[in-house]
């Protein structure tokens, strides 16, 4: 029988062929795991960890979920593999089920074309924008992320993103998200009366701001790539009225409204597209992550038909050999299906409804550790924050996301037990809370508990 390699000697083994370019280094040392089920992860020890971020809400529908887990099997002995110049019926099946979604939520037919990754999907948004548009600058959020290939990290608010890589010539105009916890212009909602898309409207009043041809009219800017809910910034929600005011001004500029649903789709944020929430209908949308529930990878673009017809996006506009891979459309497909079937809008508002209500009397109780909490569906935010209560405490947040990861807390049956976090947000002090869907209400109060373990061992002075 091969032998079971130990920990440090997989861990001596890392440090010299894995590269350290990814992100697993953020902790340190990283963190080997074993198996997964439902909520948790497993260490070596078998060690349980409740998760509370599913991988970034790739695996929104549960680790091991039995269904999809199946239809994957299903397509490995049936069609495994298929070059993606072919067709097979889960990818046109799928496309179907995602246009007519649009159709019944944002009231608009369209297409839809896949790729692998996120930031792929990203691409070809890209693409087919310059394409439709002409244009080759586009508006992005700061705060914003869309993903790391080159393209994607052009619209990325981050320059840590792209320093290393040289110049970016068509980098985003980056534009103040209404993050209005810590509002860009120190104001206070609603008496703000919505002053940041003010703001951006008035960047079209002269020619001299630099984003339009008074004389024609042009702007040149293709499009606007937003996140209806901010993921990696910090899981920031904008008060209703932004995005329709937001949209009237790209309407009236023909400046298109490219919806990045790659975190927030797939009902993280209740409703099946995170948009649906604010009464706007986006021009394209790009999806992925938990469309496969972190199975073969999956993504898309689904844009409206004038933009995507093949009269405008002809054969072979843009291409990846895994593109629609028979895996993850048979995945999706199912999933698609699952969907159809339970009210998961109804189920996702009620237990983020019951979550939020925990995370608020941790608040009440620790204000001097915890700034704003907030939710919207299982989208769910905790601004860890210094003892004023308001100034952000990246440091604090930064230790009980490594505390959580060590497994030594104490779940009720009194065994030991961990704790997955994400830490994200402007000033990465805020805990992007994306727990699974079917997370039950005495796991959330398993969740409640560690949280006050974690903030009774890191935060004692604040107590
Ligand atoms: C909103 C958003 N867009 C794009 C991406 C990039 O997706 P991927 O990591 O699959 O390339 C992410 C990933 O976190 C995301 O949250």
């Amino acid at each position: 029988m091969e032998k079971k390699l130990t920990e440090s000697e997989l861990l001596e083994k890392e440090k010299k062929y894995c590269s350290h370019g990814d992100t697993v280094h953020y902790l340190e040392p990283p963190k080997f795991f074993e198996r997964c089920e439902g909520s948790y992860l497993y260490d070596r020890e078998n060690t349980a960890f409740l998760d509370l971020q599913m991988w970034y809400s790739a695996a929104s529908f549960g680790y091991k979920n039995e269904r999809l887990g199946n239809a994957l099997k299903k397509q490995v002995d049936k069609l495994p593999q298929l070059a993606c110049q072919y067709l097979h019926p889960e990818k046109v099946e799928l496309a179907e089920k995602i246009a007519k979604s649009m159709e019944r939520l944002f009231g608009e037919s369209g297409r839809v074309h896949f790729n692998v990754g996120g930031a792929q999907a990203v691409e070809d948004a890209l693409k087919l924008v310059r394409n439709a548009t002409k244009r080759n600058l586009m508006f992005a959020f700061m705060g914003g992320y869309h993903g790391r290939t080159l393209g994607a990290s052009a619209i990325t608010s981050s320059y840590r993103y792209r320093r290393r890589y040289g110049h970016f010539s068509d980098r985003a105009q980056f534009v103040p998200y209404p993050y209005c916890y810590r509002c860009p212009y120190d104001k206070k909602y609603p008496d703000c009366g919505m002053y940041c898309v003010k703001q951006f409207e008035k960047l079209f009043e002269t020619e001299y701001n630099g984003v339009l041809d008074n004389k024609t009219g042009e702007a040149e800017y293709g499009a606007f790539f937003v996140e209806s809910i901010q993921g990696t910034g910090g899981y920031v929600i904008p008060p209703k009225e932004y995005f329709p005011m937001l949209k009237k001004i790209l309407d009236k500029h023909k400046i298109l409204l490219v919806d990045d649903e790659i975190q927030m789709g797939f009902h993280r944020a209740g409703k099946l597209w995170g948009m649906a929430n604010f009464n706007v209908i986006p021009d394209v949308v790009v999806f992925g992550k938990a469309l496969t529930n972190g199975l073969n990878p999956l993504s898309g673009i689904w844009a409206k038909e004038e933009l995507i017809s093949p009269k405008v996006f002809p054969a072979g506009s843009t291409h990846s050999t895994f593109s629609s891979n028979t895996l993850g459309t048979a995945i999706g497909l199912e999933l698609m299906k699952m969907l159809e079937e339970q009210d998961y809008e109804k189920k996702i508002m009620e237990k983020g409804k019951s979550f939020l209500g925990r995370l608020k009397s941790l608040q009440k109780k620790y204000p001097r550790v915890i700034g704003d909490v907030d939710g919207l569906g299982l989208a769910l935010r905790m601004e860890i924050v210094q003892k004023d209560g308001y100034a952000p405490d990246r440091e604090l947040a930064d230790k009980i996301f490594a505390e959580g990861m060590k497994g030594d807390l104490r779940g009720k049956d009194g065994k030991k037990i961990g704790l997955v976090l994400d830490v994200g947000g402007y000033y990465k002090n805020v805990f992007t809370i994306a727990p699974c869907f079917d997370i039950t209400e005495s796991e959330m109060d398993l969740a409640e508990d560690l949280f006050d373990q974690l903030i009774r061992r890191c935060a004692k002075d604040r107590i």
